[in-house]
């Protein structure tokens, strides 16, 4: 009951603003608002609100406290429930000027419940199962008293041997752009300050996926149109739709750090992107500027930071130290300190923070007694968006879907593997609430009785590699190994899959090598789990292998060696409920890669939209002086966009309304599906445009539209989509976003190379 008044007062001093000695400011006039408290604030004060901590076991609280009640401290992370995080909010409620706290997480796929990785969200193509999973997502974390997530990550990846592929939503621009939209949206619902929204800060501003040679924390060095027309839109669409947050990313851009950027933070982000919203550094890099070489010591890191822009610093120290002395000796200005704060001001106030700084944190009497309880999970929903990011990469013989009645051997290290279902960034995850593979067949199946498990091989063979991959694992291992001799794991699965109809194989990554900082120089499937998928194929038995992973893999010879392959990434907490669904036919595979599947490292990169070149290899011209690997056949193993069903889909009778298009006009370009299968089914009917002609050169194709259909078995649909003159343009040598006069080529597929074509003419 006390407490309950001691908050009625706090929400009450909050909402007239909690300032003594001035009039209050209307709470509804935020700038007013925000002035005034600033007016009250001291330069000690200022600079609290510029730090964000991580809240770690080697952390005291009562320190933590402390520093928050003396105004200290602007905002945590990695604190995750409203018990924790309440004790801080009273702190802050008992410092000078009550400017309440905000608990930051990266949320990043789901809170509690986990949602498939980012790269297979992208897989499904689905606009409505995205939202839907990061709008669960935002409420799960709301509920737990997060008020912001470093999400969603938007960088564009065309080099899967960087980690963070798994992160982000693939290689290309448009469909990135699209998702980075919607998952702002879904986090921050009817606006941030809503009680079931979080905020949402894009990520990583700006190119982090082009690091060089895909090695994490890589330098970025990149033209400016190439960064105009390919890798900034997604950071733009995510601020247009309202992201209230940037995280500036990590790696330098063309020589200047994006912590130290003006030109990024300032003339783009801010100047001509219009940004108002919260820039903060990512962990540490501040302090790594001096690692950079453009800062000689914490100083100088401190004032090249603000100086650019940089609001909150994560987890280093810096401005703490060192802005009170910059700003005694006139190097820095207090503009540059107050810029700073209003913004992270504005952001608590965007998040509702100062009418309530319980809004997300509630009354203690409904803390949940168990925050990982059923009833605070999204099962279902976990479930049906996993089974929409699902590929079919293979199917030969239409070894799936598989009968019920079946004999199965299910083998190999990631059919129990309750932490990888999860993928990296798992959030509040929890590995054991996960369904593994064995556990959504064994469900499917109503028992154990036809399976037949044996584990088939390690992970990997290769200590260094295990022992990197548990480094940071400081209670348990996270990759387990089994200690016995490789040969006897294999000659059990062996004799499992001899036993069987039919041998379903779970190999791929564990879910830490495709993580921050775990770049490969190979792409393929470790060699432990190659040696097992050979000796499975010698068994003559039908071999469907379910892959794990978080990046595209080179597959040469799974290609050869499976009869089915179903690419489910890291698939979340229901995973493997989900790839039960689609391995017994139960739903019907409706995925399409979000990315390219290169044959082979040395092919990297591969993305499927590259400019046109003058030599281009010819396919069936072979030969030399055009552009392309003597040493191997040209091309991806998979495209951009490629993804099977059970079902078969044919595209007939594409046209265009006009051979012309005015540029206020629009065009009609349709093209009619056919479901020509035995069984209802979705598929991705892919629209790509090619600027034939243009002032400098172009790509060979680029998406522009998509649509996601559902037909029953038989059933025809026309399929239409609008082109208008928006649809054309592109940045040109000037940077100037404007569509030029000439021909296109307009493509529709179900895939990206697949296509049927048309041309018109911009007049
Ligand atoms: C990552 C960010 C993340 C931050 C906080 C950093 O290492 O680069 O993406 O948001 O840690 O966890």
């Amino acid at each position: 009951m006390k407490k309950l008044c001691l908050l009625g007062l706090f929400v009450s001093l909050a909402s007239h603003s909690v300032l003594a000695d001035n009039l209050p400011a209307p709470m509804e006039n935020k700038d007013a608002f925000i002035s005034n408290l600033m007016k009250q604030m001291t330069l000690e004060e200022k600079i609290g609100q510029l730090r964000l901590i991580s809240i770690g076991p080697e952390m005291p609280r009562e320190m933590i406290r402390k520093e928050i009640a003396a105004g200290n401290i602007g905002g945590t992370f990695n604190s995750i429930t409203r018990d924790e995080n309440r004790p801080m909010q009273d702190a802050a409620m008992r410092s000078r000027l009550k400017i309440p706290m905000f608990f930051a997480y990266d949320v990043i796929h789901g809170h509690r419940t986990i949602f498939p990785i980012p790269l297979a969200l992208a897989s499904s193509w689905d606009m409505d199962a995205i939202y839907h999973s990061g709008r669960i997502a935002a409420k799960e974390a709301a509920a737990d008293s997060i008020d912001i997530t470093f999400a969603p990550m938007v960088d564009i990846s065309r080099d899967p041997r960087w980690g963070r592929t798994s992160e982000g939503f693939g290689e290309d621009t448009y469909l990135v752009s699209r998702i980075a939209g919607v998952m702002v949206k879904a986090f921050q619902g009817t606006g941030a300050n809503a009680a079931d929204s979080i905020m949402a800060s894009v990520k990583h501003f700006a190119l982090y996926g082009a690091v060089e040679g895909g090695r994490d924390y890589n330098t970025v060095d990149m033209s400016p149109l190439k960064m105009h027309q390919d890798y900034l839109p997604p950071y733009r669409a995510a601020i247009d739709a309202g992201a209230g947050g940037v995280m500036v990313a990590l790696n330098s851009i063309n020589g200047v750090p994006a912590t130290a950027n003006t030109w990024l933070m300032n003339d783009l982000l801010r100047k001509e992107w219009g940004f108002k919203g919260l820039a903060v550094s990512d962990h540490g890099a501040i302090f790594e500027l001096i690692k950079h070489g453009v800062a000689k010591d914490g100083r100088e890191a401190a004032k090249l930071a603000i100086k650019a822009g940089i609001d909150m610093s994560m987890n280093d120290s810096l401005y703490g130290k060192e802005l009170p002395g910059l700003l005694k000796a006139g190097e820095i200005e207090q503009s540059d300190i107050d810029n700073a704060v209003r913004e992270v001001l504005a952001a608590k106030y965007d998040m509702g923070l100062f009418k309530d700084p319980y809004l997300r944190i509630g009354k203690a009497e409904d803390d949940p007694a168990d925050v990982y309880a059923d009833s605070r999970m999204h099962r279902a929903d976990a479930r049906d968006v996993a089974r929409r990011s699902l590929v079919l990469l293979e199917n030969r013989n239409q070894t799936l879907p598989l009968k019920k009645t079946a004999k199965i051997a299910l083998v190999g290290p990631l059919a129990k593997a309750p932490i990888d279902m999860m993928g990296s960034w798992a959030a509040a995850g929890r590995p054991a609430l996960s369904v593994t593979l064995f556990d959504g067949m064994t469900r499917a199946l109503g028992g154990e009785s036809k399976l037949i498990y044996a584990r088939g091989a390690n992970i990997t063979g290769d200590k260094k590699v295990l022992d990197y991959l548990n480094f940071l694992n400081f209670d348990a291992p996270e990759v387990v190994d089994d200690p016995r001799p490789a040969q006897v794991l294999i000659d059990e699965a062996v004799k499992a899959a001899k036993s069987a109809d039919v041998v379903v194989a779970a190999v791929g990554e564990s879910r830490g090598m495709s993580h921050e900082s775990s770049s490969r120089t190979e792409l393929n499937i470790p060699a432990s789990q190659r040696e097992l998928i050979k000796a499975l194929k010698a068994t003559g038995k039908p071999l469907v292998l379910v892959l794990m992973n978080g990046r595209p893999l080179s597959l040469l010879e799974e290609k050869q060696q499976a009869d089915a392959i179903l690419e489910t990434w890291f698939s979340g907490t229901e995973g493997g409920n989900a790839i039960a669904d689609v391995l017994f036919g139960d739903y019907n595979p409706s995925g399409k890669l979000p990315i390219t599947f290169p044959r082979s490292v040395g092919q990297i990169p591969t993305y499927y939209n590259h400019l046109s070149i003058g030599r281009p290899f010819t396919p069936g011209k072979p030969g030399n002086y055009t552009s392309q690997y003597f040493d191997d056949t040209t091309g991806p193993l998979y495209p951009f966009g490629y993804g099977l069903s059970y079902t078969e889909f044919s595209l007939s009778d594409m046209a265009l309304s006009s051979t012309t298009l005015n540029k206020t006009g629009k065009l009609d370009a349709s093209v009619t599906l056919e479901n020509t299968g035995k069984r209802d089914g979705e598929t991705v009917v892919q629209l790509y445009i090619q600027d034939v002609t243009g002032s400098i050169i172009r790509p060979v194709k680029e998406l522009k539209n998509f649509r996601k259909v559902m037909l029953k078995a038989g059933e025809k649909k026309v399929i239409h989509f609008t082109i208008t003159e928006d649809d054309l343009k592109f940045f040109n040598a000037q940077l100037k976003y404007a569509a030029e006069p000439g021909k296109f080529n307009v493509q529709i597929g179900l895939d990206s190379q697949d296509v049927k074509q048309q041309s018109f003419e911009l007049l």
